[in-house]
């Protein structure tokens, strides 16, 4: 009888589950999507988003596997429950010139365990785009091209098992987000794309990064002001300009930068290893404290370790003594080879010197032959092995 009576709750709560599960479904076949590659979608995928976002419980949008041209769409919160954006097909982004310098083209803001997972790709039609790119190095002001999804005001959330591919402007980027995971993603636009950042971020908190492969033409991750407690794990990045902190000091109350992590990273023909940018006049204070870079191969990187405090590269600028202040970075086991002589490059502050700079286990080599440094107001100790030889000095 117990048994009988305990196969009945059994089977009962199944069926609860399931009913329950496909309720919070939405799939945007549902919704209208065509799913031609061509129409434009993004309204039933809004309808299945605002569908789900009212749902008690966990709900999911499902995008099954297909082509979808979306015009600019924002997913907004707060929403009632944890949502699964289940991606499965392919995303492509609109290429008139009214979606070139949007903010975004999608846009996840305001939600609480977002989980964006299923395979499936982002197209953000750039080669269309980057002919109007007008945001190169030497410009003072310029409107950036559109980013292809901008996570804004984002908790507890996790992105994952999705490709970006061919953005307008950066792959992704997260603005005030705390508690965010990218796990397992790719990233892949040619090197000569400009301004196409993989993974960008600013005043955010508690963002762990980890097991993906960038491929694009400028930063792998840039990290912004404001950035605190962020874990960058096992990734691959190549081509690109590698990992940034900065440029910081730009605009006058910026956050400070603090807690960063690179670990286990290789970097594969790209233009900078570990990077840390910051203006030089006009510049305002910051600060940049407690980093550390371990685990890094370098593969044929132009600047492996660099800090760059005389970042200049407009004509409106000067140079000048940076008023950001760089303590407490450590950069341990750093090997490979490098494609410029100077493998190990810090330009500090003469106004705020580096401080607190550690160096162990360095092993960088120029086409076989020894490889040099170059230090301007740096202070620290190195350890262990040190090629090139270092040239941080002690703080006496
Ligand atoms: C959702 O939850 C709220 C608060 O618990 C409740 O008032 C409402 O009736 C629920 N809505 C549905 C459709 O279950
Ligand atoms: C990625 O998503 C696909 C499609 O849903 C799934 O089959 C696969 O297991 C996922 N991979 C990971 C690592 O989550
Ligand atoms: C970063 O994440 C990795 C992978 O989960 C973990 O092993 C490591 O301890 C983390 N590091 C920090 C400083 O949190
Ligand atoms: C430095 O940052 C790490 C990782 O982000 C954090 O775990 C640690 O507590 C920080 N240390 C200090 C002294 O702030
Ligand atoms: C780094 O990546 C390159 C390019 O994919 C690969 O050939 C190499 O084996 C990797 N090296 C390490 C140490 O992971």
């Amino acid at each position: 009888m117990g048994s009988i009576i305990s196969m009945f709750f059994l089977l009962f709560s199944c069926i609860n589950i399931e009913v329950q599960g496909q309720n919070n479904i939405f799939n945007v076949l549902n919704f209208g999507a065509k799913a031609d590659g061509k129409s434009d979608d993004s309204k039933a995928f809004y309808g299945a988003w605002i569908k789900a976002c009212n749902s008690n419980g966990t709900s999911a949008v499902w995008i099954p596997k297909g082509t979808y041209m979306l015009n600019p769409v924002t997913f907004n919160g707060p929403c009632k429950g944890p949502i699964n954006f289940q991606m499965e097909g392919i995303l492509t982004a609109p290429s008139e010139k009214s979606s070139l310098f949007l903010d975004c083209w999608i846009g996840f803001k305001h939600i609480d365990q977002l989980e964006m997972n299923g395979g499936g790709s982002l197209d953000g039609q750039g080669p269309l785009a980057w002919p109007y790119n007008r945001c190169s190095g030497k410009v003072e002001h310029c409107i950036p091209l559109t980013t292809s999804v901008k996570f804004a005001y984002m908790t507890r959330s996790r992105i994952s098992n999705i490709t970006s591919i061919n953005s307008k402007g950066f792959h992704m980027s997260l603005f005030e987000c705390s508690d965010v995971m990218i796990i397992n993603v790719k990233v892949q636009a040619p090197d000569n794309s400009p301004n196409t950042d993989g993974i960008h971020m600013a005043k955010s908190k508690y963002i762990q990064i980890f097991d993906s492969e960038i491929a694009t033409g400028d930063d792998c991750i840039s990290i912004g002001d404001g950035s605190r407690t962020i874990n960058v794990t096992n990734i691959k990045c190549g081509p690109g300009h590698g990992i940034s902190i900065g440029s910081l000091g730009k605009a006058p109350n910026e956050d400070i930068v603090d807690g960063i992590t690179v670990t286990k990273c290789n970097l594969t023909s790209t233009k900078n290893g570990v990077r840390i940018k910051t203006w030089s006049n006009p510049s305002y204070p910051n600060t940049v404290s407690n980093l550390t870079f371990d685990h890094i191969y370098v593969n044929n990187v132009a600047n492996p370790i660099i800090i760059d405090q005389n970042y200049c590269p407009n004509m409106h600028c000067k140079q000048g003594f940076s008023r950001v202040r760089i303590s407490g970075v450590a950069y341990r086991n750093i090997w490979g080879t490098t494609s410029t002589q100077v493998a190990v490059n810090l330009q500090c502050s003469q106004a705020n010197p580096c401080e607190n700079i550690e160096l162990r286990d360095i092993n960088l080599v120029y086409h076989g032959l020894p490889a040099t440094s170059s230090c301007s107001n740096v202070y620290g100790e190195a350890y262990g092995i040190q090629k090139p030889p270092s040239c941080i000095r002690r703080l006496l």
